[in-house]
């Protein structure tokens, strides 16, 4: 149907709705396979039918959306569809890595590739809209929600937003198969003080517009359908009601068209954050605010009709966001066919089976090594004995992470079922040695011991369940719990090899013995589906690790938040100067920093070329660096470019990303990585806020992680009256 047709059918309709419909359309109800927070009372069915819901989240399937649906077009007064909206975060029924190692892959085509995949499952399954993807750039590893985003960079946020938002909604050749994607949570929650989910965010303007808004904005530039603003306030002002970012940034200067729904019981949560006395109140705040939809707090449905007696809200304004969400339907083609794109078979890795193989692809592409003293992995697959040691090393279940809704454990493939599967030539013994985090049982422990005597090398599976991570998931100590400790100092000491693997969904802090103690340490996060094919991969050496991590892993919780972009401040670190920036018992920075990552081959780096050394303000400047693979087997580079602005109005930090490559480089061969760098780019927040551009001297960096003294650097002066 054309605009035209379509915005005549939406007005009749306005028209001929009552109060209760219209608030209806605006309401989303959690009916229910999963249920991530309060629930609303009376009978879901019985709501539906009265017209009073327009969405429904946490559904899905053949004979659930056809039902809801059936009710919807045939029993309502006037037989408006439902949408149905699920989070899909990393993968519907084949499940990708978590985003957190995911991001590690630095790699735009397969973040696009993996988000297509899930839509292509998740429409078949009946979801037109998806609450992802969730780009809350986060430094802190004590918030279990930093296992959602993609890492501590907020270039390498735009670069997944990008991508994910083109996955879900665009890249799908059958429009059927395309889905809307919700952009979360807007803005700064990774920054909840002390990493305890929920709390108060208080951030300055310039973080906002250096580090957490920029992958927002690079959603809405690439067409994003949805925007959710988080629980929390930001300093002292609640998002869901924050006129100043949702209306006047989002709306106004950014020009966002599409929906904003709230977080699940946000709106009534205004109440509990003390700006608003019922909700009445809170329902003006968040519609005033330009909040559309309202998930679960049932503050439109209760609060609007008083707000109106009340002369708080208009009927005009009622009315612009039940246009939104009718436009939106429209949009999905629920008005033509309600049952868009179901399919009678939930379809998952065992009907697509090339999910499956994508699935592992991603996973074996997102495994972080970062140690690997005397090479000792990849292991041989010539009849050695092997020993699959620890509480995640037989958990199937858990690689699939926290959001894996139609995630089926039975199809998850564990470390220990990869290993044997992937070396059946060789012995594959397993012993849990103690549970996740409990009491140790000194007999499991003593079979553990002897399991690791009697093989030639350990991989040491520790982590965490993936309960325990995500939302409402925080810890002051993300480490290895003490039963984990102890069976880690046990297996350490019978001297045999041991690979550490880490299967959790944050950094954790390790003590030194245990990475002292292993000869190599594997980050594996929670891989999804595959995640145990794709370890044996790795290890085996089918898979040479390409990748590299998104987040800095500290030594100590007390450096937290430590991450790469830090500034030179007024005393610059100088471990010889005791009036330096410094630590007294711990080093400043982290123990892996961003970028930091080990293949079976070595890289050398070139110079740095670049193709002019004066530019101007709309110029592109061309950078271009050799990469030699000197090593023995084939293997991919990634080459981060960085800039370095050393004097400006405002203080920059060390070191910011400005792009990043991947290179397959086959050995003894050397191919380029080159960049296209606009100098716009370059720019950063002004005094207003605004982008800035000096003239001067910008430091073009190059290397294969954010370590300085690895980088190659060439420099650039900025003449902005050049061109242009
Ligand atoms: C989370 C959101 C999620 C929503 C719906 C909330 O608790 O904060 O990220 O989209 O639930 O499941």
């Amino acid at each position: 149907m054309d605009g035209g047709m379509a915005g005549d059918r939406i007005e009749a309709l306005i028209a001929e709705m009552t109060l209760a419909e219209k608030l209806g359309q605006l309401s989303m109800l959690a009916a229910s396979l999963v249920v991530t927070g309060p629930v609303l009372p009376g009978d879901p069915v019985d709501l539906m039918r009265k017209g009073r819901v327009g969405g429904i989240l946490n559904t899905w399937g053949h004979d659930e959306i056809r039902e809801a649906q059936r009710v919807a077009v045939e029993e309502t007064r006037l037989k408006i569809p439902l949408y149905f909206a699920v989070d899909v975060l990393h993968g519907h029924r084949t499940i990708h890595p978590i985003p957190l190692a995911e991001a590690c892959a630095f790699d735009r085509d397969l973040w696009l590739r993996t988000a297509r995949e899930s839509a292509d499952e998740a429409t078949r399954d009946g979801i037109q809209m998806t609450f992802a993807p969730m780009l809350d750039v986060c430094r802190d590893p004590r918030w279990g929600r930093i296992s959602e985003c993609a890492g501590e960079d907020a270039y390498v946020n735009c670069e997944y937003a990008r991508a994910k938002v083109r996955g879900f909604q665009f890249d799908a050749k059958d429009p059927q198969r395309r889905m809307f994607g919700v952009a979360k949570h807007f803005v700064a929650y990774g920054a909840v003080t002390a990493g305890r989910d929920y709390a108060e965010v208080d951030v300055s303007r310039r973080a906002l517009h250096e580090v957490y808004l920029p992958p927002f904005k690079a959603a809405v530039e690439e067409g994003v359908a949805g925007i959710m603003p988080s629980f929390t306030d930001v300093a002292g002002i609640a998002m869901t009601a924050h006129r100043g970012l949702l209306r006047d940034l989002l709306r106004i200067k950014w020009g966002f068209k599409g929906i904003v729904i709230s977080d699940y019981n946000a709106i009534g949560e205004l109440i509990p954050h003390g700006v608003a006395h019922d909700m009445a109140e809170a329902a003006t705040l968040a519609l005033k605010a330009g909040i559309d939809i309202d998930m679960m707090s049932g503050a439109y449905e209760d609060g609007l009709p008083v707000a109106l007696e009340r002369g708080l809200v208009t009927m005009d304004e009622i009315d612009t966001a039940v246009r939104r969400v009718l436009h939106m339907k429209e949009a999905m083609g629920l008005f033509e066919n309600p049952l868009r794109g179901l399919e009678k078979i939930s379809p998952g890795p065992d009907t697509i089976p090339e999910h499956r193989v994508s699935a592992r692809d991603a996973a074996r592409r997102s495994l972080v090594l970062v140690k690997n003293e005397g090479d000792l992995l990849p292991v041989s697959k010539n009849g050695s004995n092997i020993a699959a040691i620890g509480p995640l090393a037989d958990k199937p279940g858990e690689m699939m992470g926290p959001w894996c809704m139609a995630g089926e454990e039975k199809e998850a493939i564990g470390f220990l079922q990869g290993l044997r599967e992937g070396f059946p030539d060789c012995t594959v013994q397993h012993a849990r040695g103690c549970p996740t985090d409990d009491a140790i049982d000194p007999g499991e422990l003593a079979l553990a011991i002897e399991t690791a005597r009697e093989s030639d090398v350990v991989f040491l599976c520790l982590g965490e369940d993936r309960q325990h991570c995500g939302e409402a998931a925080s810890r002051t100590l993300p480490r290895p719990p003490a039963c984990q400790m102890e069976l880690a100092r046990a297996i350490i000491a019978t001297g045999k090899p041991v690979v550490l693997v880490i299967a959790t969904s944050r950094p954790w802090i390790l003590p030194d013995w245990m990475v002292d103690g292993a000869r190599s340490v594997v980050i594996a996060m929670f891989g999804g589906t595959e995640a145990g094919r794709a370890f044996a991969d790795v290890v085996g050496g089918e898979w040479n690790p390409s990748a590299r991590l998104c987040i800095s892993w500290p030594y100590r919780v007390g450096q937290i938040p430590v991450h790469y972009g830090m500034r030179n401040t007024g005393r610059p670190h100088d471990p010889n100067n005791g009036f330096s920036t410094n630590f007294l018992d711990a080093p400043i920075g982290p123990r892996w920093v961003f970028g930091d990552g080990l293949s079976y081959t070595n890289f050398e780096l070139g110079e740095l070329r670049i193709d002019k050394t004066i530019a101007g303000a709309s110029d592109i400047v061309h950078v271009e660096m050799a990469v030699t693979n000197a090593g023995g087997r084939a293997g991919e580079a990634t080459i981060f470019l960085f800039a370095h602005d050393p004097v400006a109005l405002v203080t920059r930090p060390m070191l910011e990303l400005k792009d990043f490559a991947k290179l397959l480089i086959e050995p003894g061969e050397t191919r380029t990585a080159a960049f296209a760098l606009p100098v716009s780019r370059l720019a950063y927040p002004g005094f207003d806020m605004e982008p800035r551009l000096d003239d001067g001297r910008i430091n073009i960096l190059a290397g294969t992680s954010a370590r300085r003294e690895n980088l190659k650097s060439v420099s650039l002066e900025v003449q902005q009256r050049m061109t242009a």
